[in-house]
């Protein structure tokens, strides 16, 4: 690798965006691409757009998050442009150097579509010299050095996506992904405390904030209650049973891909597999995941389930570290999802 060489890893999430570099940077910022509302926000905004973190909190911008269930929405130039502007802000939060051969591996969701990977890596070109887009769930599986024999789980806000590693890059038949994730449970929640408490005001934020806060499933430890507002007053309500409700939505699905990806492995495996179950991402935060999925695993045996430490940043890591092990000039031989410089 030439020291012109910028390698970056890019964790493109609905929500989040994580980008880390080989000059040993790292950055979290929200996935969001803002536009003032009419002049009087250009003035005060000082810009006709803004990207990331500064996008949220100013009632003066339209906000657009350019990603929706884990993929690049497709409808429409405007969509197309604030993608642009996303992918653009993440390579420039990279600090590249004039100069610099920037070579990047983005994550995306397991079994995203042919189409979508093609017009992220379109739109990737206008800023990257070297692109190659990856299986979320097996960067993180990278990072981890959690190559053989083992399932990860990365339930993001979009998404929730699964792979089993057999020491190979991923196959469709590999993976399962499905959009029962921090977003759905966000609007669960919002429905049940809505039908419970018709005059309550609910926004998306407030319920996501709720769920970050105390969410759980299996036993609640205590009644939780929160502050909120009705009719302008405040008041305080219990949400015990309408957050677990919406938290334990999620789980279903998950037994159901783990059940069937355990068995797409060599049955001599499959004990081990069962051992090495690994959650990531935001949704693995939610209290009580880990226990109850291995509880509702019980009929295959032993099951061990664990969460990566650094959630924020593993499938970012794991992208800079297959960006290093593997030189650059060798990513096209990792097949279709390439870009050359
Ligand atoms: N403590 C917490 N408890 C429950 N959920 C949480 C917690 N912290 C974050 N989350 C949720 O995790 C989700 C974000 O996770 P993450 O950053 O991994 O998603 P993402 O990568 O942006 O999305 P995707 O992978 O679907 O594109 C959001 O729905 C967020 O509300
Ligand atoms: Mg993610």
């Amino acid at each position: 690798m030439s020291e012109n060489d910028l390698l970056l890893g890019i964790d493109l999430g609905t929500s989040r965006t994580a980008v880390v570099s080989s000059r040993g940077l790292r950055t979290l910022f929200d996935s969001a691409v803002a536009y003032p509302k009419d002049l009087i926000g250009v003035k005060l905004l000082g810009a006709a757009h803004v990207v990331g973190s500064e996008a949220l909190g100013k009632s003066f911008l339209e906000v657009d998050y350019p990603l929706k269930d884990g993929v690049l929405k497709q409808s429409g130039d405007m969509q197309q442009d604030a993608a642009r502007k996303l992918i653009a802000y993440a390579v420039q939060e990279g600090q590249p150097r004039e100069g610099d051969r920037i070579c990047a591996i983005i994550g995306v969701p397991a079994n995203a579509s042919r189409f979508n990977k093609s017009l992220l890596l379109e739109l990737a070109q206008e800023c990257l010299d070297l692109a190659l887009v990856v299986s979320e769930p097996f960067l993180v599986a990278y990072q981890q050095e959690r190559l053989v024999n083992s399932i990860v789980i990365d339930i993001g806000a979009g998404t929730t996506d699964l792979c089993g590693l057999k020491g190979r890059l991923p196959q469709p038949e590999d993976q399962s992904s499905n959009t029962k994730a921090g977003d759905y449970i966000d609007q669960l929640l919002m429905s049940a405390m809505q039908l419970r408490y018709p005059g309550l005001q609910l926004t998306k934020a407030l319920c996501k904030q709720i769920k970050e806060q105390h969410g759980f499933v299996g036993p609640a430890e205590g009644p939780i209650e929160v502050s909120l507002r009705e009719e302008g007053r405040p008041v305080v309500v219990d949400v015990t049973e309408e957050l677990g409700y919406a938290c334990q939505a999620i789980v279903p699905e998950i037994i159901e891909a783990i059940e069937y990806l355990v068995a797409r492995f060599d049955p001599s495996d499959q004990e081990t597999v069962l051992q090495n179950i690994i959650l990531a991402g935001g949704g693995s935060r939610i209290r009580g995941l880990d226990r109850l999925i291995a509880a509702k695993l019980k009929p295959f045996g032993e099951v061990r389930v664990s969460r990566v430490e650094d959630i924020a940043y593993a499938g970012a890591e794991g992208a800079l570290k297959l960006a290093s092990e593997l030189p650059p000039d060798y990513w096209g031989q990792l097949g279709e999802s390439m870009l050359g410089a």
